[in-house]
């Protein structure tokens, strides 16, 4: 395998808080790799130290075998970036957008122009170069954009939460480009994101991050298979009581969360009426019981005691703190 990033004990400080917290991974040439957590979850920082738009405080990355702090400009000049911030000009065309891209990493014209028809191409927006980009909707300019990230040849191409905001057929299209791209170019492509699903679809490989933490990294299929099966559901006043009263054998896993009991078994089906029967039989209420494959949102459950969706709703809490605070001096 060929090493397109390794990333040792990688930190970055931001006075108190470590917003990223010694992290250590490697990605091969090629692979689609994701950076899974909640907002806050240190997501950005990462990418932004990889992309040598952020000085790390401790630890070490290369990118393409070139050092992230000793030889800037070239890891820029092998990397393709889309980041939320990083935004078109409205009052050009699809095609300028991209002609000015490629000015600006010296880009001999022929070959420009070329390279310009081939990606506007691949993202299906051939048909659209000659208008301006204020007309276009959100999912038209992120194809853009990652044409644009797509110009100067990268090796390795990072996209930050390239699906956010996007309505859910947009999104499943813009995976669909991802994935032709990895296997067409041959590129490496590290992907951040808090939707589990485009993690699982996407990625060959995920890191769940939370905290600045890496708390798991494999592929999909195996950090699903890790939890230990199904996963039954069980919404109740008292989670406290089934959380006492299953303790069979066959429970892999049993973790209360917010007015849900949620059990890792195996073979679901066979043992949900026992569990059901023991449950009446006490009469322990339950409000709905339900049965499900595992998703990547079980694994970080299982791994933080808290779904993502949770931890992003306290992320929004204190916010509002903050905010209140604020407001208050
Ligand atoms: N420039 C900065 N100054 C201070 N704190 C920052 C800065 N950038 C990010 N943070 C903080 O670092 C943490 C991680 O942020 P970020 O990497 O943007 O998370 P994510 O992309 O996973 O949502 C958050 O708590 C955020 O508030
Ligand atoms: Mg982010």
């Amino acid at each position: 395998m060929t090493v397109a990033v390794h990333v040792e004990n990688l930190t970055r400080r931001f006075n108190d808080l470590v917003a990223v917290d010694h992290i250590s991974f490697e990605i091969g040439q090629g692979e689609i790799f994701g950076l899974l957590g909640p907002n806050g979850a240190g997501k950005t920082t990462t990418l932004s130290m990889l992309a040598t738009m952020l000085k790390p405080t401790e630890g070490t990355a290369t990118v393409n075998g070139i050092d992230v702090e000793r030889d800037e400009d070239g890891v820029r000049r092998s990397i393709g970036i889309v980041f939320q911030d990083q935004s078109l000009d409205e009052e050009l065309t699809a095609w300028e957008n991209m002609d000015f891209h490629g000015r600006l990493y010296r880009i001999p014209t022929e070959v420009r122009n070329e390279r310009i028809d081939e990606l506007l191409k691949l993202v299906e927006l051939s048909d659209r170069k000659d208008d301006i980009v204020k007309t276009f909707s959100g999912g038209m300019r992120r194809r853009l954009e990652i044409a644009r990230g797509l110009l100067h040849h990268p090796l390795v191409l990072f996209l930050d939460e390239p699906t956010l905001g996007l309505d859910p057929q947009t999104r499943n299209h813009l995976w669909q480009y991802i994935a032709t791209l990895s296997r067409e170019k041959g590129i490496t492509i590290i992907l951040t994101t808090h939707y589990m699903e485009e993690a699982d679809r996407l990625c060959n490989r995920v890191a769940i991050i939370d905290h600045g933490k890496i708390i798991a990294l494999d592929t999909p299929r195996n950090l699903k298979d890790g939890i230990g099966g199904d996963v039954v559901t069980i919404v109740s006043a008292d989670t406290a009581a089934i959380a006492r009263t299953l303790q069979e054998p066959w429970i892999n896993r049993m973790d209360t969360n917010d007015g849900e009991v949620v059990i890792s078994l195996r073979n679901a089906e066979q043992h949900i009426s026992e569990i059901v029967t023991t449950l009446a039989s006490r009469q322990i209420p339950i409000s709905s019981i339900s049965i499900h494959k595992p998703t990547l949102e079980d694994v970080f459950l299982s791994f933080t005691g808290k779904t993502i969706r949770e931890q992003e709703a306290g992320n929004t809490e204190i916010m509002r703190q903050h905010m209140k605070m604020m407001r208050r001096h």
